[in-house]
């Protein structure tokens, strides 16, 4: 055969590899809502930088008539390419081929190109829509799997790791995605969960739907398994896109630097209006981030699932920043077993890939009650605790009104090595509300008066004033400055400038051992 026709019989191979399961399955791909493997990956990479390894890889099975059924490629398109020039890692699983199953031939290629993704410092984007195990290859494919967990693990904190989840992710192929960084999930076509609703009846007796058990409203509001819940497959892409740009390839690195329009000494008025004099009024904690940020562009992470904590990532002058807040408009704000695993884990992903964090804090302290005690909000509140003590990149805060209780030490607290520590004037930083604490170390005397209601707002009055503010923390430098509200972006970008060469450790040790 002269070269020409092999080069043609090379052509056929690619072309025959690119159909996967054929036409008749991408068209059922298609009326499912859903695109293919590979038209995900041409609108999640740069154009026309996508190149592929093991096209040609088959799987080896010769049991229940599988030899006669060979794709080339084995239900998982994988390779690398750039996203706004910058390279990734990408495997995108093929429902047209067995349904995206996993063989032992298709987990190797998942593994080949995570080992490149590590020699080579960039991040792995993982496309998963799977029947899951290859019940054909067995406990194959189970080793197929392991082998992926265990890349996940070892690469976890080196390179960021990201899952798309576009169709069925099921039983213990979820811990894949699950050890990663971050899901996107999209609303109707995709779902996770450890056992299906046919399991679920015929243990539990219950009756539950695909979408109710482990859709992306399920589990972006409900079990905060996934981040972000997209509308459809191109927004998920897009998403992806935009949270690449935060964050940087790998824990060498600083995430890209953009040149900001935003004039970087912008006063803003409007923060002085936002906070209400009555301290048991809600606000948006948002307001204030958007309107510190470049350009107000707040992109949130975990944004419908416990909301009481707002978690995402901005820019200040250009630096990508990771943004942690209390919201004073959900539940006051207050920290629960949610919220402080929904922070912990976001400040412990920005401590991996160098990213400084600005905290901003109303918070009224932990919420009380059985149901988070028996949940264990002690073990839960302590991650977030250990997470930002750990944690040894720039860390600034900015108490915008209350700080009280263990919280006020919680949340990147001058005495946990925050580095810059800001309050505004209407910040009350104490040890727990006026009201509790007058009602504690008055008892006596209100018990004695003749009107204890009387009594107790005249000690509030009296206490609010000595002690519901900034000042005694400012006196012993626990707040590093008290600012007006309107300088806070300037302050913030100096602050981080400042910090740009920040270097601190911890102890050496294997690794810690956070309360889980
Ligand atoms: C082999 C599979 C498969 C699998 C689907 N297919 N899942 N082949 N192994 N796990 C094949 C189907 O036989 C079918 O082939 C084609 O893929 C498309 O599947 P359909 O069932 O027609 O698609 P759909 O109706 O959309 O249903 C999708 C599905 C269903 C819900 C995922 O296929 C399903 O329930 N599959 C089995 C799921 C499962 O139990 N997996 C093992 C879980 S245990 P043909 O040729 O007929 O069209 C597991 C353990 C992992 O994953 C542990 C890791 C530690």
């Amino acid at each position: 055969m002269d070269i020409i026709k092999k080069i043609e019989k090379l052509r056929e191979l690619k072309a025959e590899a690119r159909l996967g399961g054929g036409l008749n399955r991408i068209e059922v791909q298609h009326k499912k809502g859903k695109l293919t493997a590979r038209e995900r990956l041409d609108l999640l990479l740069d154009e026309g930088s996508f190149e592929e390894v093991d096209m040609l890889v088959k799987h080896r099975s010769r049991d229940f008539g599988l030899d006669k059924l060979r794709f080339s490629g084995d239900g998982v398109v994988t390779g690398y390419g750039t996203i706004d020039g910058r390279l990734v890692f990408v495997f995108s699983q093929d429902f047209t081929v067995f349904g995206g199953s996993l063989s032992e031939a298709h987990a190797e290629k998942i593994c080949k190109i995570m080992d490149l993704a590590l020699k080579t410092g960039a991040p792995v984007i993982g496309i998963n829509d799977s029947g899951g195990a290859r019940i054909q290859e067995w406990v194959v494919s189970l080793g197929g799997y392991a082998e992926i967990f265990l890349r996940n693990t070892l690469v976890s904190g080196v390179i960021p790791q990201i899952s798309a989840v576009m169709g069925p992710c099921a039983g213990g192929a979820v811990y894949s995605p699950a050890i990663t960084d971050f899901i996107f999930m999209v609303k109707n076509t995709s779902y996770m969960y450890v056992t299906g609703p046919n399991v679920v009846k015929t243990v539990t007796h219950e009756e539950v739907t695909h979408e109710e058990l482990g859709g992306a409203i399920t589990h972006s509001t409900k079990s905060g398994v996934a981040h972000f819940a997209c509308e459809n497959e191109v927004d998920c892409l897009q998403k992806i896109r935009k949270l690449m740009s935060y964050i940087p390839s790998n824990n060498r690195e600083e995430s890209p630097k953009i040149e900001c329009k935003d004039d970087p000494n912008r006063r803003d008025e409007s923060l002085k209006r936002i906070v209400p004099d009555n301290p048991n009024k809600p606000y948006d904690m948002k307001e204030i981030i958007k309107t510190v940020v470049d350009d107000n562009e707040f992109f949130e992470v975990h944004e419908n699932y416990a909301q009481n904590i707002i978690v995402g990532f901005a820019r200040l002058n250009g630096k990508s920043v990771g943004i942690v807040a209390n919201q004073p408009a959900v539940l006051a704000g207050v920290l629960d077993i949610n919220s402080s695993q929904k922070g912990a884990r976001f400040v412990r992903f920005c401590d991996c890939f160098n990213i400084p964090l600005i905290t901003f804090e109303d918070v009224p302290g932990f919420l009380p009650g059985t149901e988070q005690e028996y949940g264990g909000i002690i073990k839960h509140g302590a991650k977030l605790l250990y997470a930002y003590c750990e944690a040894t990149v720039p860390k600034i805060t900015v108490i915008t009104r209350k700080a009280y209780g263990g919280a006020y030490d919680v949340m990147s607290s001058k005495h946990i090595r925050g580095d810059i520590n800001y309050a505004w004037p209407s910040a009350e930083i104490a040890v727990m509300g006026p009201k509790g604490a007058v009602e504690i170390i008055f008892k006596k005397e209100i018990a004695k008066s003749e009107n204890p209601e009387e009594a107790i707002n005249k000690k509030l009055e009296e206490f609010r004033e000595k002690f519901a503010n900034p000042y005694i923390a400012a006196e012993r430098g626990y707040i590093d400055d008290v600012i007006e509200p309107q300088d806070t972006r300037p302050k913030l970008i100096k602050a981080l400038e400042m910090l740009s060469t920040k270097v601190d450790f911890n102890p050496k040790k294997k690794h810690g051992n956070i309360p889980l």
